[in-house]
């Protein structure tokens, strides 16, 4: 068991020369730095005994010079609102967008908050918690800051505790995760807008007076439009290999906020946390309230560095499994919809072993006697298997699939109620709906109430029945299709709890249900899908190995998405299908899905002769290197949104190894070859390496990349290799292999 060590430095004040004179009062001031390997964010008490972010910037190399960063700025102006608090309270002082707002029991709606000490831990060599207490000093209501700091990866993970001790519950309308302030001429931010098949736009802007807000009030599926993802640069348009910058999420699968305001000093001013849209909250006292988290990494030298580290973090510290291995697999959605029976499925099997992948995944369509699963308007939450297609059962199809050496997965969507359901039937009340309105749906379905234990208990069972009746099962794919209209529940009106906890209670019900999943079974590995990318985030993939990113797998839009999507997740966490999708020929489609986990969804016995033989081969080779796209390094070479190319390459640990993905995605104008080399990244300027073509369709066709080459990483990297894309070589894949 690791030991942790924690210094108790809360009233330990740190002087210099420096504050004293710039402190009016006597008061010493309490520096707290939350450093990673490279950048810092200091906090300071002020003389009020307030806390304020006073420093966002590189890291210094010595700890003490911390304290005197303040003095170089002048954020305090009598007049002006003072902004740089490090967790705005609402009621007293403060005439801006608070981080927290609260009404006390005693109904008075005021706050102020102090810094009372902190502590900081150290979890491992690597990893620190820094926890601030700030209480208020009349009321007992407390809030604790609390900062975890990888720095190796330059990581930070920041959340907020709030808690109190008065006589009756405290009413919690605003609880913002972090609240954080940054000093910089100018800043540009980018997030990520989409529907339904187009998930994760980018869009870039600088961030004029005001404030910009990306938010989402969907309930479930709560990414459909927007992303709580979000790239900040500082001082200049974000780039790939210059400039400060933070790559960040808000770790919640519920409704998010994020505030970008330019205050009147033109600062930044980053407010994120659970969207308090009709999310007030009721903390009964001593109860914690924990906020999710806000999870970010940290770069002077670009995006590129930011995601790099943020995947290191994530495959290392955060993801279920992140080290681990994954199945590639052949899925039956769009090869049979809903119109399937045992034998169809288990004919499938010879493909998908022939295909030479792990696993058959059964998705949607299994379910349902009453009322059967044979289109999306019935069936959901009748989670036994339909007798008509599966007569012998789900047993029998997995028996049947070890029996042809593949393993057997299985599609569910647990959350959800068709109408057309036993289960609505027999529990009106688990379901989410105005009892007094009409009913109004998406996709034909309605959430169960998951504040509700009971219904937490439904869907840990239709999880533990499965694999109770079918311990060989190995993977479940975890839909969820529908947002929340007419947020009502029936639970918590039972229970005389105010209906604004609906949209928390039911993220914190489903958290729950997962993390009972996982002590039972901690390892299976689990796809999050929500009708594409509709959920997808780091507290999610503490229970699951995977996501899928959007429905929409045509190779072209894939490689966009995949970029953009690339900013803050690992290859290994990324779905990709090789699907009938688009116009691209197979080979296309194979290369795009090979940048993550790959898998097909397709009806493979329907390949011509070429296809099918390209296929097993992209397969085989694919085993050879994915441990390199799995727990490698990416660097983006190549920007789509920018060029008619696009590259994008995976680096091992060791740089012994490097596969390199080119592909055309203009086809406006004729390319003959690509004019100019792509520089390569990552790679060791000193060792030497051999380049070779990949995945040749096997037509004949002969790679112009001479194989026997010898380059030094110093040639690839500042010359770099012309990948010879052409209208006839629209996708080109290069194995870098270094020659010892
Ligand atoms: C969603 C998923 C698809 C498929 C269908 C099944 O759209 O994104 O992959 O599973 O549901 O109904």
């Amino acid at each position: 068991m690791k030991k942790n060590i924690v210094h108790h430095v809360g009233l330990k004040l740190i002087l210099t020369a420096t504050t004293l004179l710039a402190s009016a009062s006597i008061r010493a001031q309490t520096t707290i730095p939350i450093a990673t390997a490279k950048n810092a964010i200091v906090l300071q008490t002020d003389k009020e005994n307030r806390l304020r972010t006073v420093y966002f910037g590189k890291a210094l190399d010595n700890t003490a010079d911390y304290a005197a960063t303040a003095n170089q700025y002048n954020f305090n102006d009598g007049n002006a609102a003072i902004t740089n608090v490090a967790y705005t309270p609402a009621g007293t002082w403060n005439l801006l967008e608070p981080a927290i707002q609260v009404v006390h029991a005693d109904g008075n709606r005021s706050l102020e908050l102090k810094y009372v000490s902190h502590t900081v831990t150290t979890v491992d060599a690597n990893t620190t918690l820094t926890a601030i207490v700030l209480k208020d000093p009349v009321y007992p209501f407390f809030v604790t800051l609390c900062y975890k700091v990888w720095k190796a990866e330059n990581v930070i993970e920041q959340w907020t505790e709030i808690k109190h001790t008065e006589a009756k519950d405290v009413t919690l309308e605003k609880y913002a995760s972090a609240n954080l302030y940054f000093s910089n001429k100018d800043f540009y931010v980018t997030t990520f807008q989409g529907a339904y098949a187009r998930e994760m736009q980018p869009a870039e802007t600088k961030l004029l007076q005001g404030t910009r807000t990306i938010d989402s009030k969907l309930g479930t599926r709560a990414m459909l439009l927007q992303s709580p993802n979000f790239i900040v640069s500082f001082g200049k348009p974000a780039s790939e290999t210059e400039g400060m910058t933070m790559v960040g999420q808000l770790a919640w699968s519920g409704n998010f906020k994020l505030d970008f305001e330019i205050d009147s000093y033109k600062n930044l001013r980053l407010m994120a946390g659970i969207n308090p849209y009709e999310s007030a909250y009721a903390l009964p006292p001593n109860e914690v309230f924990k906020t999710p988290s806000l999870v970010y990494a940290l770069s002077n030298n670009g995006t590129g560095e930011a995601s790099r580290g943020l995947h290191q973090w994530a495959r290392k510290y955060r993801v279920l499994d992140g080290e681990g291995q994954r199945l590639t697999l052949l899925n039956n959605w769009e090869a049979t919809y809903f119109d399937f029976d045992e034998n169809k499925i288990s004919g499938l099997f010879k493909d998908a072993k022939d295909l030479g992948v792990d696993m058959f995944l059964l998705d949607d369509g299994w379910f349902g006697n009453k009322y059967p699963r044979n289109g999306d308007k019935s069936g959901l939450g009748d989670w036994q298997e339909n007798v008509k297609k599966l007569p012998n059962g789900l047993g029998y199809l997995v028996k049947k699939a070890g029996a042809e050496g593949i393993k057997f997965g299985i599609w569910i969507e647990p959350e959800m109620v068709n109408p057309k359901s036993e289960l609505y039937e027999k529990h009106l009340d688990w379901v989410i709906r105005q009892p007094e309105r009409p009913e109004v749906y998406f996709r034909n379905q309605l959430e169960l109430d998951l504040s509700n234990p009971k219904v937490q208990d439904f869907v840990f069972s239709i999880v533990d029945n499965l694999f109770t009746k079918n311990p060989d099962l190995a993977f479940i794919k975890w839909d969820c299709n529908a947002v929340i209209y007419n947020a009502y529940s029936e639970y918590l009106h039972q229970k005389g709890l105010p209906q604004t906890e609906l949209y928390v209670k039911y993220v914190h019900g489903l958290y729950n249900v997962l993390q009972r999943i996982r002590a039972k079974y901690p390892k299976v590995p689990m796809m999050l899908c929500s009708g594409g990318g509709g959920r997808g985030d780091y507290e999610m993939l503490k229970y699951f190995t995977e996501f899928w990113p959007s429905d929409d797998t045509d190779p072209i839009e894939r490689i966009f998405m995949q970029w953009d999507y690339s900013y803050f997740f690992p290859a290994i966490v990324t779905d990709n299908h090789v699907t009938d999708w688009g116009k691209e020929p197979l080979k296309f489609r194979v290369d795009v899905a090979c940048m993550g986990k790959l898998g097909f969804d397709i009806v493979a016995a329907k390949l011509s002769t070429t296809d099918k033989q390209f296929a097993k081969e992209a397969v085989a080779t694919y085993n050879t290197y994915k441990d390199v796209v799995w727990h490698g390094d990416m660097y983006r070479l190549i920007n789509p949104h920018e060029n008619d190319i696009s590259a994008l390459m995976y680096v091992a640990g060791d740089k012994s190894k490097a596969i390199v993905f080119n592909y055309l995605v203009n086809n406006r104008q004729m390319i003959t070859a690509t004019e100019r080399p792509v520089q390569l990244q990552g790679l060791d300027a000193q060792k030497h390496y051999s380049v070779k073509e990949i995945n040749l369709y096997p037509d004949g066709h002969k790679s112009p990349i001479a194989e026997g080459s010898d380059y030094t990483g110093d040639f690839l990297m500042k010359v770099g290799i012309n990948p010879h894309v052409t209208k006839n070589r629209t996708s080109v894949v290069l194995q870098i292999d270094e020659i010892k």
